[in-house]
């Protein structure tokens, strides 16, 4: 059985149909990576699941429960939770304050809350920042900091909008391997939107590829690598450099 599952989504802002007919299902513990080009509903996909948006027609069934419209809150206390695309910490609080403000509908008492994000600030490896400001973070910072808001609501399903953007190399492979951990060791189910397509390669069991907000294809990643549909649609295309802007 399907941990979560989409059926027939659909979402249109005005004239702009930004999620069309969308079917997607997740088993517990798989790793699935979300593809696409800009604009192509990754993102509305998450927050038609997470509740932030109502899709106009279709479902959202997660642990045998149809969560369609619930508010945002009651979909993160069953265990779904999703980091955001623009980090927002509160800028006043310190980066453990900002963690256990996203642990506490989630802990019980003063003394588990404070424990419970100390250990998630050090699984993030973010100690040394942890009683400093969230707006002194460099973005490889920031990023970890959203992963371990995220991390401190235990969640069963872990959406990931582009967790790597704004990372150098070197700074994605401690999140990579920590992603890969919570679900050796935890268990956690993964749905991650990711452009760095090394790090889909890597992490993911299965691929779904959206285009214009539909699915284009889904499988293995080789199997939507070699995919000519997918190639013409998103992984031929050009990446933007900097010597582009
Ligand atoms: N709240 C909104 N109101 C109106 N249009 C929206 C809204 N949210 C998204 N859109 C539009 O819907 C389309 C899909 O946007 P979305 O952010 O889901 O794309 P994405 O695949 O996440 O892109 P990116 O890779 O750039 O993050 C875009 O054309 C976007 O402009
Ligand atoms: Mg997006």
């Amino acid at each position: 059985m399907s941990l979560l599952e989409l059926s027939g989504v659909d979402k249109k802002f005005r004239g702009l149909h930004a999620l069309s007919d969308v079917e997607m299902s997740v088993s517990e513990g798989e790793i699935v990576g979300v593809i696409g080009p800009n604009g192509a509903g990754k993102t509305t996909l998450f927050n038609v699941i997470c509740g932030a948006l109502k899709p106009d027609s279709g479902s959202v069934r997660f642990s045998g429960t149809d969560v369609t419209g619930r508010k945002p809150e009651t979909i993160a206390r069953r265990g779904m939770v999703r980091t955001f695309q623009l980090m927002r910490p509160f800028a006043s609080m310190t980066v453990a304050e900002n963690v256990s403000l996203a642990a506490q509908h989630h802990t019980r008492g003063a003394a588990r809350l404070r424990d419970h994000a100390t250990e998630v600030v050090a699984r993030v490896g973010l100690e040394e920042w942890a009683h400093r400001p969230a707006t002194e973070l460099p973005t490889a910072g920031l990023k970890r900091l959203e992963l371990a808001r995220a991390l401190a609501a235990r969640p069963r399903v872990l959406l990931l909008d582009e967790v790597l953007a704004g990372l150098l190399p070197a700074e994605r492979e401690p999140v990579l391997d920590l992603l890969a951990e919570l679900r050796e060791q935890d268990g956690t189910t993964l749905v991650f939107i990711e452009h760095i397509m090394a790090a889909v390669m890597r992490l993911s069991d299965r691929v779904l590829v959206l285009d214009q907000g539909a699915v284009l294809a889904t499988g293995t990643p080789d199997e939507v690598t070699a995919d000519p549909r997918v190639i013409d649609a998103y992984l031929g295309e050009e990446p933007t450099t900097d010597a582009d802007a």
